[in-house]
């Protein structure tokens, strides 16, 4: 954030000073987890279901705070108080970002990928100038304008993960700062229960684009006919990325090795460069290509963004991160989260890296798919099934459909065992597993998560 005196904090989120003459200045990050709070912090107290922010607002003056912003006094705090502390975060990252006019901000959204391209754009625009693209999948009402303070006069780029629950979340997110590059990664069925269906989803995540200059500029996939029909919606100009012929920004001879990890010819209309991406999955060619298209437009040479294209990395945990046990096992963590599309996604990479070695998907609950919960699973059964997958786990019964599924496939000719919980899977694992195999472990938050660290912990030697 800017420096800013507390009294122009009230200014901006239009709230009352107590406990200061509002004279001390906030020069450290805004912070609502007080056990981040450092010298010079601004501390932001919610009431919580089960927390109560003011009860931290001494401690956090102690850690160093120049003052709390909250919804009521706490004798002895300097204290900015306001109505409502969400809009109020919202109000100041607004004032903030506006203060900055030398930044770019670059807004992206989509039903899966959205942190992943966030953070290879993030990645790519460091080394044009100090970006802001913090890990992790902070696109909510909170996450996002606590990343927008994060944004201080040196910085050049701000990289913004937009979510959306409902129609009008995006638009309400790039009002706070407003982005002049947008992308739009893909449209799902991530969040359809909320949507009632995928032309809703389309609808919503377009507000990005809307939201845009006309000098700006959308990058949009062209591989996904939902994303570029969101051409006739900007005033920006476009930029098309993907496989598709008609793309400025295009990937040709797209190869996966072993490891799941492409290759590919970056052709863009000022030549033709040979990538070869580090990350694995082939969905990462398109995850790329964004990040690519949006680091020309920050003025990356091409010979220099396709060699940086190469040395791109994971940033954010459980997505897509592949690590060998010396037990010789190779497991793929992308437990983050799950939707039938980045599940296909990740089954793709298992059988790409299992075209000589046994594969193994354990895969959970898909949440939030509405009306769409079991076809969705049951799609994913008969893809596990289609593509070969040697054994099957499927965690806990609401994931039932895939094991059904898979097994009713006409082209299954693997082992599918449905088993009540993770520690089931654990224990499962721990006698199955053998050098040599390739795991995925898959599923919506939580829901796989404690397998998969089981997985990491054990190094597979029978307990
Ligand atoms: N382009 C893509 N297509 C399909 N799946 C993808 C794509 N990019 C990433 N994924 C996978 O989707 C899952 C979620 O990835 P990521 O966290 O990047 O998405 P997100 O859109 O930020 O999700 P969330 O809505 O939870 O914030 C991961 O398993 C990841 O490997
Ligand atoms: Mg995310």
């Amino acid at each position: 954030m800017i420096p800013l005196t507390l009294a122009e904090v009230a200014g901006a989120v239009d709230g009352r000073l107590a406990g200061t003459d509002g004279t001390a200045t906030v020069t450290g990050t805004v912070e609502y987890d007080s056990r981040k709070i450092g010298p010079g912090g601004l501390f932001v107290a919610f009431v919580g279901e089960k927390v109560d922010g003011h009860d931290y607002a001494a401690r956090a003056v102690e850690a160093g705070a120049a003052g709390v912003l909250g919804s009521r006094e706490v004798p002895g705090v300097p204290m900015v108080v306001v109505a409502d502390p969400l809009a109020a975060i919202a109000a100041l990252a607004r004032v903030s970002v506006r203060r900055l006019p030398d930044l770019t901000v670059v807004g992206v959204t989509g039903s899966s990928g959205k942190t992943s391209t966030k953070d290879l754009i993030g990645q790519l625009l460091a080394r044009v100038g100090p970006t802001v693209a913090p890990p992790g999948s902070l696109n909510n009402e909170l996450g996002h304008p606590h990343t927008v303070l994060r944004a201080g006069p040196q910085t050049r780029f701000l990289v913004l993960e937009k979510g959306a629950r409902g129609p009008g979340h995006i638009s309400y997110l790039c009002r706070i700062a407003p982005p002049t590059i947008g992308v739009v990664v893909n449209v799902g069925v991530a969040h359809i229960g909320e949507f009632g269906s995928v032309e809703g989803i389309a609808t919503a995540k377009g507000e990005l684009v809307e939201a845009l200059p006309a000098d700006g500029v959308a990058v949009l996939n062209a591989d996904d006919p939902l994303v570029s029909a969101m051409a006739t919606r900007t005033a920006a100009r476009v930029v098309l990325v993907g496989e598709a012929a008609d793309a400025d920004v295009r990937a040709e001879n797209v190869q996966l090795d072993e490891r799941g990890r492409a290759s590919y010819t970056l052709v863009t209309p000022d030549g033709r460069h040979p990538v070869r991406l580090g990350l694995s999955g082939r969905h990462q060619v398109g995850n790329s290509l964004a990040a690519a298209a949006v680091a020309r437009e920050a003025g990356l040479p091409d010979a220099e963004l396709a060699a940086a294209l190469g040395e791109l990395r994971l940033v954010s945990t459980r997505r897509m991160d592949v690590f060998d046990r010396p037990d010789g096992v190779t497991v793929v963590d992308d437990s983050y989260n799950a939707n039938p599309a980045s599940t296909a996604a990740a089954l793709r990479a298992l059988a790409a890296m299992g075209k000589d070695r046994r594969t193994v998907a354990v895969l959970g609950y898909m949440a939030e798919l509405g009306e769409q919960e079991r076809s969705g699973h049951e799609q994913v059964g008969r893809l596990v099934a289609e593509l070969e997958v040697d054994r099957l786990y499927v965690v806990g019964a609401a994931a039932a459909p895939i094991h059904e599924a898979a097994t009713a496939d006409p082209r299954w000719g693997g082992e599918s065992v449905l088993v009540a919980d993770q520690e089931t899977a654990v224990g499962r694992l721990r006698d199955e597993l053998r050098a040599g195999d390739v795991v995925l472990v898959k599923g919506s938050r939580y829901q796989t998560w404690d397998v998969v660290d089981a997985l990491r912990a054990n190094g597979g030697a029978a307990a």
